[in-house]
């Protein structure tokens, strides 16, 4: 075998006639071939609306989220639509809770009025996707019904589908079940068709994993279980080919968009999805996720802002089209500055 020369290897589409760090040069050069970029346009931002409060409330493990106050959604959501975000997702906290989460699926509630009052200022300069979910409304804390001390899948389904069509009644864009009860997708569909509100979206939180980084979100949505925890029905995070399956049945059922939550310890998933369906895809990049984030850069640990950008452009080149994410404003004024 002949040989390869010195002279050759020079001559080769190597070093040193390739040389990668020419590409790197200045900023200028680098923004030009900045291969992923995070938009306002695929930005949501989760808000908290609680019954009966006057002034914005702050939690300790969740820095610069609040809950507001219903009084407050208008100025929130044009803060929100003046930084160029398109999307919220509203969640609720009743000042009364019960067995079966009624307040949940009450005309007056206080997503339902959130969500008019949205629509009524607003229209179709924003869409509003609302969480179906009974873990705010419960006594148990558990997102569904207790028999016998089991989340009881069947009976759940059918108060899911109270929830996301009052929702949908009041103008919900986007009704997003984030129960992982089995058939809740259908059942939803099914009751939004009946109902005559075949236009309204059902964004499936397909993958949820049972994890723990949600206990910042729980102090935040008063929503921790009371006893056991969510393992009978969120998804164990070591598991790919169930999420997989989890999707799939989803899509089978109706689901419009999907969504795999949380996003940071579950790129592989994201980018796995991405290949494999064709629907539109979220990231819920969760409290937990954010809380770290917040937490090491008040210690002055980290650069807060630059990490961000870091933990949202990795979910966007994952494949993720969408973002639910705490940071929302603050990357979106990032993205107005530059
Ligand atoms: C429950 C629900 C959870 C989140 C949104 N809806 C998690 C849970 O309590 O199990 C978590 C969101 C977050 O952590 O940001 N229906
Ligand atoms: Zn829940």
């Amino acid at each position: 075998m002949k040989q390869t020369s010195n002279n050759s290897l020079a001559n080769g589409p190597y070093f040193p006639n390739v040389r990668l760090r020419r590409l790197r040069k200045s900023k200028a050069l680098r923004d030009l071939l900045q291969e992923t970029r995070i938009s306002s346009d695929d930005l949501i931002f989760p808000l908290f609306v609680e019954e009966g409060l006057k002034n914005p409330k702050n939690v300790a493990s969740m820095p610069d989220i609040q809950r507001i106050p219903p009084s407050k959604i208008v100025d929130v959501v044009s803060e929100i639509l003046d930084l160029g975000i398109k999307g919220v997702i509203v969640f609720g906290i009743p000042s009364k809770k019960d067995n079966t989460a009624h307040a949940a699926y009450n005309e007056k509630g206080v997503v339902q009025k959130a969500i008019k009052t949205i629509k009524k200022n607003f229209g179709d300069r924003i869409v509003v996707i609302s969480d179906v979910c009974m873990c705010q409304y419960t006594n148990s804390g558990h997102c569904g019904i207790i028999r016998e001390n089991v989340v009881d899948n069947d009976s759940t389904i059918e108060i899911l589908s109270k929830i996301a069509e009052s929702h949908a009644k009041c103008g919900a864009d986007i009704v997003a079940p984030s129960a992982m009860m089995d058939g809740q997708v259908f059942a939803i569909r099914k009751q939004l068709n009946d109902a005559g509100l075949a236009d309204t979206s059902i964004m499936a939180y397909s993958a949820k994993m049972a994890s723990p980084l949600y206990s910042p979100f729980r102090d935040l949505a008063d929503s921790t279980p009371k006893f056991g925890d969510r393992k009978t029905y969120q998804m164990p995070g070591t598991n790919s080919f169930e999420s997989l399956r989890e999707i799939e049945l989803d899509i089978k059922e109706g689901a419009d968009m999907i969504m795999i939550k949380p996003a940071l310890p579950y790129l592989d998933l994201i980018y796995k999805t991405r290949e494999l369906f064709n629907l539109p895809l979220c990231a819920y990049s969760v409290s937990g996720e954010y809380a770290l984030i917040k937490a090491a850069s008040e210690k002055g640990w980290i650069n807060e802002t630059d990490v961000m950008i870091e933990f949202l452009s990795s979910i966007k080149r994952a494949g993720s089209d969408l973002i639910i994410t705490y940071f929302a404003k603050k990357m979106a004024k990032v993205l107005l500055e530059k």
